[in-house]
């Protein structure tokens, strides 16, 4: 009995140690379309979205240009910087039931974007010339304000200056 829950101990153990190791699987940025219209479309359309894009052919082989630009692609099969890269592999969350319950969604790997996470790619390496402005960053690739303001508009209205 003893050996047999010790067995059990070592296989939970494993399954989280791989898991931990590896990440949760992707399921691209198509798999979020669907929930996330304004999100996706905002994506869609910033440098991110075209990271892949932007390497010669060439550079879309080289690890030294992919680890960057599409980090993703080799274990993942998803290209660019995709919604997973940042926000952590859907394989868990994406359920409706899950993603009502933001907590439950992080436990099971939603990731909350950092600028830590932000400076891993955009570090002194990246060819800006300028340093990396977090603040001003963010806001450019904003895809987030359209839902919150949706989500709010009791909050908004109240706010918001009759003109
Ligand atoms: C079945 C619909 C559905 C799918 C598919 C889905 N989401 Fe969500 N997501 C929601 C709902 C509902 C919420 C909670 C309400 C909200 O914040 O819009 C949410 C919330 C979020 C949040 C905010 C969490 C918080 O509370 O701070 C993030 C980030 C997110 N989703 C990312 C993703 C990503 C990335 C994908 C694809 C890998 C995805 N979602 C797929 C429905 C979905
Ligand atoms: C480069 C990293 C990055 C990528 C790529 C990215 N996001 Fe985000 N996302 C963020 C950050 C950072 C925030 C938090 C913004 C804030 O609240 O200040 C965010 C916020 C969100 C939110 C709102 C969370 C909330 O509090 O309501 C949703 C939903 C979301 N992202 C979905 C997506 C989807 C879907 C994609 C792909 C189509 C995507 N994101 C791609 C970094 C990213
Ligand atoms: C996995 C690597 C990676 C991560 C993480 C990442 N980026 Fe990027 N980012 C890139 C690459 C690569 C480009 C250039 C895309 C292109 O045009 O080919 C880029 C371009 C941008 C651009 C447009 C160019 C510029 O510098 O103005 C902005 C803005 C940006 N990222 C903001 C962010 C923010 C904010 C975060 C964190 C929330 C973030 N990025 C996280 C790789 C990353
Ligand atoms: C450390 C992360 C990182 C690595 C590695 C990297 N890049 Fe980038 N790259 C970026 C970021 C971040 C940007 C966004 C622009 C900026 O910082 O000004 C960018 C922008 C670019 C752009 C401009 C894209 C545009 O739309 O104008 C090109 C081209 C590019 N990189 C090519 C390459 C090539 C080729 C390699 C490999 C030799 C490479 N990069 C390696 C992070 C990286």
């Amino acid at each position: 009995m003893r050996s047999r829950a010790l067995a059990l101990g070592f296989g939970l153990t494993l399954a989280l140690v791989s898991t931990i190791a590896f990440g949760y699987d992707f399921l691209g940025p198509e798999s979020c379309q669907g929930c996330h219209l304004e999100a996706y479309a905002a994506w869609k359309a910033s440098p991110h979205a075209r990271a892949k894009d932007s390497l010669s052919a060439a550079a879309q082989k080289d690890a030294r240009c992919t680890s960057c630009h599409s980090p993703n692609e080799d274990e993942q099969r998803v290209a660019g910087v995709s919604c997973e890269s940042c926000h952590g592999g859907g394989q868990y969350y994406v359920g409706a039931y899950v993603m009502k319950d933001p907590e439950l969604a992080r436990l099971v790997g939603l990731v909350d974007p950092s600028e830590k996470g932000c400076r891993t790619c955009h570090d002194s390496s990246s060819p800006s010339l300028k340093p990396f402005d977090f603040v001003a960053k963010l806001k450019a690739i904003d895809h987030w304000s359209a839902a919150k303001a949706k989500k709010a508009p009791a909050e908004k209205a109240s706010t918001e200056k009759v003109p």
